[in-house]
């Protein structure tokens, strides 16, 4: 029986490239054609040593042309795209929003023209499955995000991810595209982008440096491991969904502070110390100090959302989907992913630096 053909762009990033592991993996696709503009912080290592390479196609290419995606849905007959491309770091959109105008509006406009003229030539329609974020919703204080909550983002990025979601909103109302959107909250595991709150944190106390903490560190987020994520996404995509706004939320919210101590106390007390000395020699337990030395406040950072929460929504789990990894074995597993994975992630940041705005955690 044939199985779906998937298009991916942004296929090459953190979020994207675990999803397109996972179909491969468990043979969910026929065909998955992974669309990536390669910016800093995407890296074709992702997609290595992946589960049945013949069926992936890379194309280095940008999602805003229109042109490139026209050619791919027809040739490859793409049963569905799912849109994770977008540029995703928060201090970065401060210092810099051109490349998320470009990115998020422009590049979200592209798929969504590409599958507009698709309809049009052959009267059919390709499904769209869009990835957003908690924080369209804005600072919460106390209650969680339903889906109808009005949307009050409070940064470049965040304001370019809530237009994208309007975008494909308009177009679902106005054209018909079949269309989904998901709101996930913070993301954390293996390859993601050492900026990154969770791998920044343990970058720094690897390399021996101090960790900037913005304003109190009292900020709170939930941490949604990227497995449970794109367990969730597969679901989405492989079902028929009768809701079109999904929340994946992990229910497990914490501040900022307490996400770092508990990452300062994996490190002290990680058994492989002879590893790092070797392989980490600048790090804390290397050196023989605490981790929690290295905790220092800064500056808040303008605009910073307090609070985000999601309410999840209910199809998800009526498919049987619920997070299976608990914050503190997933931050164990992500911990020792990154000792082991040293040269990854330095050459991720040697490629970045180049583009660094700044030295400082994303939310
Ligand atoms: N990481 C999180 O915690 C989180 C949380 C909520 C939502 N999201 C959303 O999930 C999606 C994926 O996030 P991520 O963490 O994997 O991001 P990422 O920064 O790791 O990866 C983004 C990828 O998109 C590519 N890209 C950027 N602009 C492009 C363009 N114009 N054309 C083609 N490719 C382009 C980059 O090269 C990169 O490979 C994003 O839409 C993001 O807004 C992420």
């Amino acid at each position: 029986m044939r199985k779906t053909r998937i298009l991916v762009t942004g296929g090459a990033g953190f979020i994207g490239s675990a999803f397109t592991r996972k179909q491969l993996e468990n043979a969910l696709a026929d065909r998955l054609v992974v669309v990536d503009a390669l910016t800093y912080a995407g890296t074709r290592e992702r997609l290595n040593n992946i589960a049945n390479p013949d069926a992936l196609r890379f194309v280095h290419g940008d999602c805003s042309d229109q042109s490139l995606l026209d050619s791919l849905l027809i040739n490859e007959q793409i049963d569905i795209v799912v849109h994770f491309a977008a540029h995703t770091h928060v201090d970065r959109s401060i210092s810099a929003p051109d490349d998320f105008i470009h990115s998020n509006i422009h590049g979200t406009y592209g798929v969504l023209e590409s599958l507009r003229r698709y309809h049009e030539t052959h009267q059919r329609w390709i499904r769209l499955h869009h990835i957003s974020t908690d924080e369209v919703y804005g600072s919460l204080p106390d209650s969680a995000a339903t889906p109808d909550f009005p949307y009050r983002p409070s940064s470049p990025y965040s304001a370019t991810k809530a237009g994208s979601d309007h975008l494909v909103h308009a177009y679902t109302q106005t054209f018909g595209l079949p269309a989904t959107i998901s709101h996930c909250t913070n993301n954390y595991g293996p390859f993601q982008h050492p900026e990154k709150l969770i791998p920044h944190v343990i970058s720094c106390l690897l390399s021996g440096q101090s960790i900037p903490v913005y304003g109190d560190g009292l900020q709170q987020r939930d941490w949604l491991h990227v497995a449970d994520h794109v367990e969730a996404l597969s679901m989405i995509v492989h079902h028929n969904p009768d809701e079109a706004v999904h929340h994946i939320s992990a229910q497990t919210s914490r501040n900022n502070i307490d996400v770092i101590r508990l990452i300062c106390d994996l490190l002290d007390e990680y058994p492989d110390k002879g590893f790092l000395t070797i392989h980490h020699p600048r790090s804390y337990p290397a050196i023989g100090r605490s981790c929690h030395e290295a905790i220092t406040f800064v500056k808040d950072r303008p605009g910073h959302d307090r609070r985000y929460a999601l309410m999840p929504t209910q199809e998800l789990e009526s498919w049987g989907f619920r997070c299976r990894i608990p914050l503190e074995a997933g931050l164990r597993d992500t911990l020792n992913w990154y000792i082991q994975n040293g040269i990854w992630w330095k050459t991720v940041m040697d490629n970045s630096r180049s583009e660094s705005i700044t030295n400082k955690p994303n939310s």
